[in-house]
């Protein structure tokens, strides 16, 4: 995603806890730091256009309201974040989460799931609103504003 918004002409900084990730991203050509979105110190934080949480991202922490502020306060006043949610009718949750991958289990971790029901009630509780939802090829996403603007 981050190759490709880059291809578009946009300046896209990648962010992932894992080395991996942080890795291929680079490997495409496009900036990416290692860093925990929600605990470490961000570059132009206050200075974002856009903050991305695609692919089910807003569920890292477990905890959508806290990851909606936090993307918030990475913004411009007219910044934005665009948010992939569940589809209609998905009810929220939070939990302990485990991924497997050719035998190997994971470490727990916090994740949760947000859809598009719900998104409006959790993003005001963050300081954003809904400026629209868009359907493309059955994914949502919601574009959110801060709630002063
Ligand atoms: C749903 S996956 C993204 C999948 C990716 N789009 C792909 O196609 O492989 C969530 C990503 O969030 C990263 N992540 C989890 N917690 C994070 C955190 N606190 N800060 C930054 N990245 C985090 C994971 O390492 C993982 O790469």
């Amino acid at each position: 995603m981050a190759a490709a918004l880059a291809a578009m002409g946009h300046d896209v900084l990648g962010i992932d806890v894992v080395h991996e990730a942080v890795g291929q991203t680079r490997d495409r050509g496009v900036a990416a730091l290692r860093r925990d979105v929600l605990a470490d110190r961000l570059p132009g934080e206050g200075r974002w256009g856009t903050a991305l949480l695609a692919d089910g991202n807003v569920g890292i922490g477990g905890d959508p309201q806290a990851l909606l502020a936090r993307a918030a306060g990475l913004l411009l006043d007219d910044g934005r974040v665009v948010v992939e949610v569940a589809g209609p009718g998905v009810r929220p949750t939070s939990g302990w989460a485990r991924l497997q991958c050719d035998g190997t289990l994971s470490r727990p971790f916090r994740w949760a799931v947000l859809g598009l029901d719900d998104v409006g009630p959790v993003a005001g509780a963050a300081g954003l609103r809904v400026q629209e939802t868009v359907e493309h090829g059955g994914r949502w996403v919601a574009v959110l504003r801060p709630s002063r603007t």
